[in-house]
């Protein structure tokens, strides 16, 4: 789009294009129009029966109660959400979490991606007095969703996080880290309102470890700064996580916010999406809340509520989720190396530690993802190419980047395996193929 002088700066900046919006267009135009086109690209959750069962239930019983359904329909929540549906998940994570948390700390958003834009704009941003906070991003990539979230230029100051070797003998596993000599130093020449990761991070599939959680967290408390960890996919729901421990304990600080989604556990229509945080935080996005919106849906939070009332969404998640995506990515993996393996390509892959993407990186590619991302299309295989999901590293200098993350940002292809088994296995031999006869292509140009 070009550029409007009528427009505000605020409308220009979010109106101009994204790389979420070409996502959530591609996404929107296949889903209508190529109905045949082999969806390995988006956000959706995988459509798990026993899951898709429990909703109708719950949702069942919810208009069986002719009173609360017609209430519920008929009028609007408070903006923090509905008081009830507040005090049973504060009430849940503080019986099985210990978390030191009342219906004061929690606020329902429209989609944990509206939280996320009025918190990230809360906290940073020009301040009255001058300032411009900014967003520390400590280990990118990280989910592109956020990168255009900014209604300021330049909200976000990432770092690149550092490619390990899980298995000294197997270089065909990374496994992302966060650098701290790096991150301290950002944070120590910039003005940080929040450190923000997501855990499990979308796109690489990495679970930052209890270590780098805890450090982060007393960075932030060090440097008067927010944390806030985007549990998207995580423990304990939905439970797309590969370490079980993770279904067991919320990590908590005094500087730390939770934001947690109904979308991933199979709800992403419902938009429903909640914030933790202190009551003083949890007040403000209420505010902003009766601005953009005056309230959020009530539908979500009344079929889930008595789910989180009785803490079956808890088991819900261990016991279906968990094991579901335990068992799709252990196949995702094997069938992925296998079909790039016919192919003759050589690829690594991130460690699958939780969400339902693989991270492929082609250390031989020399046009870049999106050439690929363009030819797979063509080929009926939507998958996302990883340029986007590196933003904010603009203050990092070249010459301070690992050369072999410099050139993988244009190697990556994030590649989802929610879709039906058949329709990812078919999307895998499509994409290897693909791949082989582009790095083919690239070979006799040279
Ligand atoms: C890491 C992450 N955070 C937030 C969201 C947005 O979730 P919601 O559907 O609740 O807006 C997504 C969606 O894909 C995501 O991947």
């Amino acid at each position: 789009m070009s550029e409007n002088t009528d427009l505000s700066i605020f409308g220009e900046k979010l109106s101009q294009g994204s790389g979420i919006l070409d996502l959530m267009n591609d996404l929107g135009e296949a889903v209508a129009l190529r109905p045949d086109m082999l969806m390995l690209g988006g956000g959706n959750p995988a459509a798990i029966p026993e899951m898709q069962e429990l909703w109708r239930e719950s949702a069942k019983s919810f208009v069986a109660d002719q009173v609360a359904f017609d209430k519920s329909l008929a009028s609007y929540d408070a903006p923090q959400g509905d008081p009830s549906f507040l005090k049973a998940f504060a009430e849940l994570f503080r019986r099985r979490f210990n978390l030191p948390i009342d219906s004061e700390n929690v606020a329902v958003v429209s989609g944990a991606q509206l939280g996320m834009f009025c918190l990230l704009n809360l906290l940073a941003g020009r301040t009255s007095d001058g300032r411009r906070k900014k967003i520390l991003i400590p280990a990118s990539p990280e989910y592109v969703g956020y990168a255009d979230m900014g209604v300021e230029p330049d909200l976000f100051v990432a770092c690149p996080a550092k490619i390990t070797y899980p298995d000294p003998n197997d270089l065909t596993i990374f496994k992302y880290a966060v650098d701290f000599a790096m991150v301290e130093r950002v944070a120590r020449e910039e003005d940080v309102a929040a450190i923000l990761v997501s855990r499990p991070t979308n796109p690489s599939g990495n679970v930052l470890t209890r270590e780098e959680l805890t450090k982060l967290e007393e960075l932030a408390e060090r440097v008067g700064a927010w944390f806030i960890i985007d549990n998207a996919y995580g423990g304990p729901f939905p439970g797309i996580i590969e370490d079980a421990a993770e279904m067991d304990s919320v990590f908590w600080g005094k500087r730390t916010i939770l934001s947690y989604s109904l979308s991933k556990i199979g709800l992403p229509g419902l938009r429903t999406g909640i914030l933790v945080a202190p009551p003083e935080i949890i007040e403000r996005i209420s505010a902003i809340t009766a601005i953009v919106g005056l309230a959020n849906g009530s539908f979500g939070q009344r079929i889930t509520k008595p789910l989180f009332e009785s803490g079956r969404i808890l088991d819900a998640s261990r016991e279906i989720v968990y094991p579901y995506y335990h068992k799709r990515r252990a196949n995702a993996v094997e069938c992925l190396r296998d079909s790039l393996k016919r192919a003759g390509v050589e690829a690594k892959l991130h460690k699958s530690e939780g969400a339902f993407f693989l991270w492929m990186w082609l250390p031989e590619l020399k046009s870049g993802s999106t050439t690929l991302y363009q030819q797979l299309k063509e080929r009926g295989v939507l998958a996302i190419p990883g340029d986007n999901f590196f933003y904010g590293l603009d203050r990092i200098q070249r010459s301070e980047m690992n050369p072999s993350f410099d050139v993988s940002r244009s190697q990556m292809l994030r590649i989802s395996f929610s879709a039906p088994e058949q329709i990812m296995e078919r999307g895998f031999r499509i994409i290897a193929e693909t791949t082989a006869k582009l790095l083919n292509t690239e070979t006799l140009k040279r």
